[in-house]
C-alpha cells in the first residue's frame, strides 16, 4: 500500500512504545513496591490465565538487548513509562535511589544509541499504598502525582525533553473504576467520575511540576480517542452516539483545552465534581503537544437501562477485525487528527500509540510473517499521512508496541509487538511488520535527505 510519506515533516519522529508494568518484570526488585496492577493481576480470575507482570518481558534485566532491537528497527524515538512504585515505593514518601537509577541508566543507554526518549509518568501502575488510601478518587493522589513528577523531572530532565503526564486517563477512570475490568477493579460511578477529575487535576499539576524541574521540557497528555457512530439514524441512537463521544472524547479534551467539563456529560453522570477554585485553570495548563492513541471506532445504540453513559456497543458485521475483535477502520485516525486540529486548535500532535494484535505463528525457520498486522500498520500510516497532507500538525508516530507484552486483563494471549517474545526463553524476534516498519522509516528518511 502506498503511504504519502512526502506529506510528513522531514523531522518526523518515528518511534515505538511500551509501558513499565507491561514489560519490566522484576516487580519485587531493588525496592519497588506493589502497584494496583500487581494486586489486580494476582487476584484470581481478573486476567486471562491469571497472568501477571511478575516477569513479563524481563526488560528490567534485558533493556540493553531491547535498545539493540530498536536500533535494528531504525527508530528515532522510544516512548517508555516510569513505574511510580519503583521511584517512590511509599507513594508520597522518600525516593528510592535504585528505582531512579534504573531509569537513569536506561535513558543514558537510549541516548548513546541515538534514540530520543519520550517519558510517560503514569501508565496505570498506581502504588498500591496510595490505593489503600483511596486512590484516584481522592484529591491527595493528584498532589502526590505532581510530587513524584517533580522528582523524576529533576533527575532526568537534563536528558529527557519529551514528557507525557498520563497515559489514557479514560482507561484508569472508566475501565478501572466504572467497568471494573482493569485495576483497581471498581464498578462505582461516583468513584469513576471523581477519579477522572483527579487524574486531570494531577495532569495539570504535573505539567507545572515538570516545567519547574526540567527547563525546556515539552509536555503533553496521551489520550485514547475514538470516532463514534450511531448504530442507526433513530434519534435515540444519534443522542447515544453524542453521549459516547462525550464519555470517550470530550470529557477529556474539553477541560484540558480550557472549556471545562462538558455540561451534557455532567448531567448524564449526575455526580458532583470535587471542584475547588482554580482547578479548571490548573487542568488547562498549556501543553506543548497532545498525544493520540487510536485503535478502533465505536458504534453505539441507546441503552437507557445500562450504566452511564447509557449506550450499548453494536457489533457491525462484515467489517475486518483484529485478534482483539476490534474493528479495523483506519479512517478514524485521520478523522481524529483533523478534529484535534480543527476543533481543538492543536499545534503539535503525536500518534503516541497505534497497532494491532493478531495471533502469531512462528515458522520452523524461526521467522514470523504477520501480514494482517502489516496491513493495519500501512493503512493507519497512510491515514496519518493523509491527515498531515490536510493540515494536521503531526510530528511523530509511535507504533504500539516494541515488544509483545502483558496485555492487561488479556494477559499474554494477545500480541501487539513489532518484535515477538517467546515468554519461555525470552528470545526476541523481529516480525515481518517490524521489518516493514524499518523500511518505511528508511524510506521517509531518504525522501527527507533528498529534499534537504
Ligand atoms: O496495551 C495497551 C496499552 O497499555 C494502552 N493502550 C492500548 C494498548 C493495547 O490495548
Amino acid at each position: 500500500m502506498t503511504i504519502d510519506l512526502a506529506a510528513l515533516p522531514h523531522d518526523f519522529l518515528w518511534g515505538t512504545a511500551t509501558s513499565a508494568y507491561q514489560i519490566e518484570g522484576a516487580v519485587a526488585e531493588d525496592g519497588r513496591s506493589p502497584s494496583i496492577w500487581d494486586t489486580f493481576s494476582h487476584t484470581p480470575g481478573k486476567t486471562a490465565g491469571n497472568d501477571h507482570g511478575d516477569v513479563a518481558c524481563d526488560h528490567y534485566h534485558r533493556w540493553r538487548e531491547d535498545i539493540a532491537l530498536m536500533r535494528q528497527l531504525g527508530v528515532d524515538a522510544y516512548r517508555l513509562s516510569i513505574a511510580w512504585p519503583r521511584v517512590m515505593p511509599g507513594g508520597d514518601g522518600p525516593v528510592n535511589p535504585k528505582g531512579l537509577a534504573f531509569y537513569d541508566e536506561l535513558i543514558d543507554g537510549l541516548l548513546e544509541a541515538g534514540i530520543t526518549p519520550s517519558v510517560t509518568l503514569y501508565h496505570w501502575d498506581l502504588p498500591q499504598v496510595l490505593q489503600d488510601r483511596g486512590g484516584w478518587p481522592e484529591r491527595a493522589t493528584a498532589e502526590h502525582f505532581a510530587a513524584y513528577a517533580a522528582v523524576v523531572a529533576e533527575r532526568l530532565g537534563d536528558r529527557v525533553h519529551h514528557w507525557a503526564t498520563l497515559n489514557e486517563p479514560l482507561c484508569s477512570a472508566w475501565i478501572g473504576h466504572l467497568e471494573g475490568s482493569m485495576a483497581p477493579g471498581l464498578t462505582d460511578l461516583t468513584a469513576a467520575v471523581r477519579a477522572s477529575y483527579h487524574l486531570l487535576l494531577g495532569h495539570g499539576l504535573a505539567v507545572d511540576a515538570i516545567r519547574a524541574n526540567a527547563p525546556g521540557a515539552q509536555v503533553g497528555l496521551v489520550t485514547n480517542l475514538s470516532t463514534v457512530h450511531a448504530a442507526t439514524d433513530r434519534e435515540e441512537d444519534v443522542r447515544a452516539a453524542r453521549r459516547m463521544d462525550g464519555h470517550t472524547n470530550r470529557w477529556w479534551l474539553d477541560p484540558v483545552h480550557g472549556r471545562g467539563f462538558p455540561a451534557d456529560m455532567r448531567e448524564v453522570y449526575g455526580v458532583e465534581l470535587p471542584e475547588r477554585e482554580g482547578d479548571l485553570k490548573t487542568i488547562a495548563a498549556p501543553m506543548d503537544w497532545l498525544g493520540l492513541n487510536y485503535y478502533m471506532p465505536a458504534t453505539v445504540a441507546d441503552d437507557p437501562s445500562g450504566p452511564a453513559p447509557h449506550v450499548r456497543e453494536v457489533r457491525r458485521i462484515g467489517v475486518p477485525r483484529t485478534g482483539m475483535d476490534w474493528e479495523v477502520d483506519a479512517s478514524g485516525i485521520e478523522t481524529l487528527l483533523l478534529r484535534l486540529t480543527n476543533e481543538y486548535g492543536a499545534r503539535r500532535l503525536y500518534v503516541t500509540e497505534n497497532g494491532s494484535s493478531y495471533p502469531d505463528v512462528v515458522r520452523p525457520d524461526g521467522t514470523i510473517d504477520d501480514p494482517e498486522r502489516q496491513a493495519y500498520l500501512e493503512q493507519h500510516l497512510a491515514a496519518c499521512a493523509s491527515a498531515a497532507r490536510k493540515g494536521a500538525p503531526l510530528a511523530g508516530y509511535f507504533a504500539w508496541s516494541l515488544l509483545d507484552n502483558f496485555e492487561w486483563a488479556y494477559g499474554y494471549e494477545k500480541r501487539f509487538g513489532l518484535v515477538h517474545v517467546d515468554y519461555e526463553t525470552q528470545v526476541r524476534t523481529i516480525k515481518g511488520t517490524g521489518h516493514r516498519y524499518a523500511d518505511i522509516v528508511r524510506g521517509h528518511r531518504e525522501l527527507a535527505r533528498r529534499a534537504a
